[in-house]
Parts: C-alpha cells; sequence; structure tokens
C-alpha cells in the first residue's frame, strides 16, 4: 500500500485547487465528514491534511464560539491559502507520521481525501488515534476503488494512454484506499476501533469537460508531468470518455463520484 505520491503543489495550484478543484468536488464532501462524527459546538477538532481548509472551515462553523478548530498539512502553499480565507484559525505545517500535538488533545479529528497519500497508513492513522481523546472520534473519508467509478474510471485509463505510469502513479492513487475491508485492518493495526462506515455518492461538478481537464491537471502535481500535446490529446478524447454523462445541450460536466466516511474512536 506504500505509495510515493503524496500531493504536493505550488503556490499557484494551491490557489486553482481552492478556487476550482474544492466548488467542484471537494466541498461536497465536508457535510458527510462533519455530519459521520456530529461536529457540535464547543469541540475541539483538528482537520488532518486540511488542504486549502475546506473541512476545518466548515468545522468552525458548527463548533462556534466556544470552540477551536485547527488546520493541520504539509504544504506551506495549501496553508497560505487557508491562512488568506480564514486568518483566525490556527494553521499548522506538519506531517501526520508525527503530529505536533499533546496526546489527547481533541474531540474530533477529521481527514478528507488524503489518507491515500500518506506513506504510511498504519503510522497515520495511529498518530491521528493518539491525538483523539478517549470517547473522542476520528472520522477519515476516502473515494471507492476506481473500478467502481463509472467515469473516472475510464478517464484514468485514457489519461495513462497519453501520459504514461507518471501520471498514472498521481491519478491512481486518489482510489487506492476504496476497500473498505483494508480500512478496517489497517485501522485495528492502529489501535482504532471502528464503529460505523458511511457510504456516499457525491457528483464532481464542473462548468465544462475542458475545465475538468484543466482543474485535473492544473490543480494537482499532475500539470508538471504532461506536454501541451498530451494536454490537447487528452482534452480532446475526454469529450468521448463523458459523451455518457452529459446532457445535450448542456455545457456543464456532472459525474458519479463515490467514497465513504469511515469513523473510528481510540482504543
Ligand atoms: C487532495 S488534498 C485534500 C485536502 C483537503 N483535505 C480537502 O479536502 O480539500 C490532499 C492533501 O494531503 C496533504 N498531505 C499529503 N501527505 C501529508 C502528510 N504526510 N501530512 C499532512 N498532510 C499531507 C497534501 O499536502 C494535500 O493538501
Amino acid at each position: 500500500m506504500a505509495t510515493t505520491e503524496t500531493f504536493q503543489i505550488t503556490p499557484e495550484q494551491a490557489e486553482l485547487y481552492e478556487e476550482r478543484f474544492v466548488p467542484a468536488l471537494f466541498g461536497h464532501w465536508v457535510d458527510a465528514v462533519l455530519d459521520a462524527v456530529g461536529v457540535r459546538a464547543g469541540q475541539d477538532v483538528l482537520d488532518v491534511a486540511c488542504g486549502t481548509g475546506i473541512v476545518a472551515r466548515g468545522a468552525a462553523e458548527r463548533v462556534g464560539a466556544t470552540g477551536h478548530v485547527t488546520g493541520l498539512d504539509l504544504n506551506q502553499a495549501m496553508l497560505a491559502v487557508a491562512s488568506r480565507l480564514r486568518p483566525d484559525l490556527p494553521w499548522r505545517q506538519g506531517d501526520v507520521a508525527a503530529l505536533p500535538f499533546e496526546d489527547d488533545s481533541f474531540d474530533v479529528v477529521t481527514c478528507q481525501s488524503a489518507a491515500m497519500f500518506f506513506p504510511d497508513l498504519v503510522g497515520a492513522l495511529r498518530e491521528m488515534g493518539r491525538v483523539t481523546r478517549p470517547g473522542g472520534r476520528v472520522a477519515v473519508q476516502v473515494f471507492d476503488l476506481r473500478e467502481d467509478q463509472p467515469a473516472y474510471g475510464p478517464w484514468i485509463e485514457m489519461v495513462a494512454r497519453h501520459a504514461g505510469e507518471d501520471a498514472l502513479r498521481m491519478l491512481g492513487t486518489y482510489w487506492v484506499l476504496g476497500d473498505r475491508d483494508l480500512m478496517r485492518e489497517r485501522c485495528a493495526a492502529a489501535r482504532l476501533r471502528v464503529t460505523a462506515v458511511h457510504d456516499y455518492e457525491r457528483p464532481a461538478s464542473f462548468p465544462s469537460v475542458e475545465a475538468m481537464v484543466h482543474t485535473e491537471v492544473n490543480a494537482t502535481p499532475l500539470a508538471d508531468r504532461l506536454s501541451q500535446a498530451e494536454l490537447d490529446a487528452i482534452i480532446s478524447d475526454s469529450y468521448a470518455v463523458y459523451e455518457p454523462f452529459r446532457t445535450e445541450g448542456e455545457e456543464r460536466l456532472t459525474i458519479p463520484l463515490t467514497g465513504y466516511v469511515l469513523v473510528a474512536t481510540p482504543e
């Protein structure tokens, strides 16, 4: 399960991530994550691998003035955007492999669309459990397996044909934790007791096919791995791949996307 892909992007890409990718896809999962652990007023929440802070901002609304939300990410560029949007919240640079917090610091720890990028998943889960108070909750959201994604699956196969192994490693990583049994095993190894697994379908919605490709490429580590000729070929073939998912006469592209939120508590 080890991966070398850690989703590291530049400041310009982090801005695009917030402007394009968050409204198209990542923003759709926030309520699922926060509902799964019942984030409420007065709680202390840590959002691990917070990116530009979409989950942390949602949590801050829920915990209100009596609670606290902290966002942590490896990537300073992501944190710079998060901090610009919510300068009042604490944003910490750090690695989930060694969280810079005392044991039992938080009521809730969330981690959205990021666990697949952790090279040592069990170590990361153990750290999330360590900083969670007894009786507290950890919520990890990931996507289902690539073969279970009717739109993203064929699209990635097509991209791989044009762009090769390097692009495939990046695009393939999103889906590697789709196996719920494997996640349960990893949680058990990290001494986290799984209390619930919630399934969700949250379609991704882009202004157009071309906008989808530009977002997937330019707001992610893919940008450095594709030539202009490869990008042009991918845009052209994307129209064919997405044909079954488009409404005639409409430019907007809405594609199915499924995943789950696992809830666990420290043993
Ligand atoms: C796809 S983004 C998801 C960001 C955010 N949770 C969201 O839903 O928009 C993955 C994030 O994981 C972060 N990340 C990857 N490895 C990490 C690690 N070892 N520790 C902390 N953050 C990490 C990346 O920097 C990136 O911001």
